[in-house]
């Protein structure tokens, strides 16, 4: 059985190990991104929106956060979320990870991208990531939050770990940061829960393109 974005947003919440193992990731994720007060930061493949608190927090008042996903029923929830915290801030885009640009999410350009356990569902994440880098100012600063086997003494917990990512479509052996680790400059990366996520930010300094990527 494989998860469906549609059909369980309404239930992603509750189901989706958040409190147990996850919100550790995204805390550790939206930290390294260093964001400041003003700023603007895009979070693809944004679901229901459970990283848009701590963004919001960190932007403050003065800055903007964009969720963007292509699951109408996920940003549907997303949606939710921002109405009953009144975020005048927090806005969130239809849109393919794949296949956006500046204009589809509005914005010149963005000061940091994040994306969290949302890379590994999508086949493509390497054109994904192409996006998400041409969309971010000079000096602007990208992050990935996600999942891989679990190492060491919790290797233990791999069939577990398999069994969540086969639920939710992850692949866990995509390991979409290694993009940011080798093309971005003061990486940084933290593991948690046995080495099953990893959190990483790197920032870049030029304007990108896809014939950097
Ligand atoms: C595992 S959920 C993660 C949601 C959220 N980032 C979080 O941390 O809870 C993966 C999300 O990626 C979205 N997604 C999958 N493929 C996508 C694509 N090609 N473009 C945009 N969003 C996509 C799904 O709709 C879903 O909301």
């Amino acid at each position: 059985m494989t998860w469906t974005y549609g059909g369980g947003a309404r239930v992603y919440d509750a189901l989706s190990g958040e409190r147990l193992v996850y919100r550790r990731g995204r805390i550790a994720g939206i930290d390294l991104l260093e964001l400041r007060e003003g700023d603007t930061v895009l979070d693809v493949g944004c679901g229901t929106g459970l990283n848009f608190p701590m963004l919001a927090d960190a932007v403050g008042p003065t800055g903007r956060v964009i969720g963007l996903d292509r699951s109408f029923a996920m940003l549907h929830m997303a949606e939710r979320r921002i109405t009953s915290n009144h975020w005048s801030n927090v806005t969130t885009v239809h849109a393919d990870a794949t296949d956006f640009s500046p204009p589809d999410v509005g914005v010149g350009h963005v000061d940091a991208v994040i994306a969290t356990y949302s890379l590994s569902v999508i086949r493509e994440w390497p054109t994904a990531w192409e996006c998400m880098t041409a969309i971010l100012r000079p000096g602007g600063r990208a992050g990935i939050v996600d999942m891989q086997l679990p190492t060491g003494r919790a290797a233990l917990l791999a069939p577990l770990a398999r069994l969540a990512c086969a639920i939710g479509g992850s692949d866990i052996h995509a390991h979409p940061w290694t993009a940011l680790r080798a093309s971005g400059h003061q990486y940084s990366e933290v593991t948690l829960r046995g080495g099953h996520i990893v959190a990483a930010a790197a920032t870049f300094p030029n304007w990108r393109s896809s014939r950097d990527v």
